[in-house]
């Protein structure tokens, strides 16, 4: 694994901090994800809940977490019991003895106790923050003992319960030190997949080969899982937004989009990148590439302190329409396209979004009704594209062609520090990349 990790105490400076934020004789109640079943008796590779693992960084399934600001234990873990047979089968697990020490909890229990303990925990509480629905197999749990409380003459229910994501959610939208460095290691990682994809690209080789490439490189360090399904989209594919199937032959004289990106520690990357299959941009492709590179350096220059996801989204949305008026796709005042959005017909998504522990992460994106300012220590993608199917009305020569330029940005206090910027990205850099490679 790369040397970059969050320290336990970082972990528990975080509950400290959503516990000073709740308000006092309250208990917050947080699951962790379980298993889940792929067929029949095997699962998917077992992914932790981004906001358990935020604030523990404990990697088992079925744990609970339980934060309190009355008079008992402020942290307490559950987890799974230790069991020979269990562990021979699935996996070592920690045990709730070593789980305490290990990972700075004021208590922990085994998960057998979890109705029990729990009846204690929250007798008596005013307030219980828990995020109904999200964890709907433990509702169930919340209700019983809800029940139970209200039920029994000798202890008292919580009167008010309330969604404790809006906390967690705003404090993950800051990363501290030691995130935004896994998260360096995430995006240089994933560029490099990006650079290895390239190189390996000829006409005819296939769209699973290139995914083949890039997380053939993220395993190799360390990073076993991408953050999301893969896209590497040949020619008029990569008009499909969310394209996943890459089983298509990769076609001379067309463009590959990949967007594509490791999870490390939780973290995600997330760049996209189009290029040429045989490695030269024909002249309609150049045309097109060069009005998206454009608009996200116009985007980029708006990520400061102070800047907004929307306006820089204005000014990349000014670049396209321009563009598109320029190559005769779309015909107009600018004035008037801009208005009405003409260029939303090719750019049918949004400039971005925040990026961290879920690739499309958590963190308003508006604050008192009004559009959220960038701040240092957030993080979020940058990705205009544009996409001309063969079914939508523009000159021959650029349908099929579908391009997004996708990098990702760490807000600093004067503007940005581009993660992802080693990946190739002019048409000049692309192709001297892909030529000295093929030569
Ligand atoms: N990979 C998903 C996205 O770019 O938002
Ligand atoms: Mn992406
Ligand atoms: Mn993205």
């Amino acid at each position: 694994m790369p040397a970059v990790s969050i320290e336990k105490a970082e972990f528990k400076s975080r509950r400290d901090r959503l516990l000073a934020m709740m308000e006092p004789n309250s208990v917050a109640i947080i699951p962790a994800a379980s298993e889940v079943t792929r067929s029949r008796d095997t699962d998917y590779p077992f992914r932790q809940d981004s906001d358990f693992y935020y604030l523990t960084g404990f990697n088992e399934p079925d744990a609970v977490l339980v934060l309190s600001t009355g008079n008992v234990s402020a942290s307490t873990l559950f987890c799974l019991n230790k069991d020979k047979q269990a562990e021979i089968w699935h996996g070592r697990r920690i045990g709730f003895e070593k789980a305490k020490s290990d990972y700075l909890f004021d208590q922990t229990c085994a998960l057998s106790e979890l109705s029990e303990q729990l009846l204690d925990l929250v007798n008596g509480q005013q307030i219980l923050y828990y995020a109904q629905g999200a964890y709907p197999k433990f509702d169930d749990k919340i209700w019983s003992l809800l029940g139970t409380l209200r039920s029994n003459r000798s202890h008292t229910a919580p009167t008010a319960i309330k969604d404790i994501r809006g906390l967690i959610h705003e404090m993950r939208l800051f990363k501290s030190p030691a995130e935004i460095n896994v998260m360096r290691e995430a995006c240089k990682i994933s560029a490099q997949g990006h650079i290895r994809a390239m190189k390996f690209s000829t006409p005819g080789a296939t769209e699973y080969q290139l995914e083949a490439e890039l997380h053939h490189h993220y395993a190799m360090n360390g990073a076993r899982h991408p953050a999301y399904g893969t896209i590497v989209g040949g020619g008029d594919n990569a008009n499909i937004l969310h394209y996943t199937d890459n089983c298509d032959v990769l076609n001379d004289g067309e463009l590959v989009l990949i967007d594509s990106g490791c999870e490390l520690h939780g973290y995600a990357a997330d760049i996209t990148r189009t290029f040429p299959i045989n490695g030269t941009f024909s002249a309609a492709q150049s045309e097109l590439y060069n009005i998206v590179l454009a608009a996200q350096e116009a985007a980029f220059a708006e990520v400061k302190p102070g800047g907004s996801l929307s306006y820089a989204n204005k000014q990349a949305m000014t670049i396209l329409t321009q563009g598109l008026i320029d190559l005769g796709i779309l015909q107009g005042e600018l004035s008037e396209l801009l208005n009405s959005q003409a260029c939303k017909a090719f750019y049918m998504h949004g400039l971005g979004h925040w990026l961290g522990l879920d690739v499309h992460d958590v963190g308003d994106y508006k604050q008192d009704e009004k559009e959220r300012v960038f701040e240092p220590g957030m993080v979020l993608t940058i990705e205009p594209g544009l996409y001309i199917s063969h079914d939508t009305k523009a000159p021959e020569q650029y349908k099929g062609i579908g391009i997004r330029i996708e990098d990702n940005l760490l807000v600093t206090q004067h503007g940005y520090e581009n993660l992802t910027a080693s990946v190739p990205k002019s048409i000049h850099e692309i192709e001297a990349l892909m030529q000295a490679h093929h030569d």
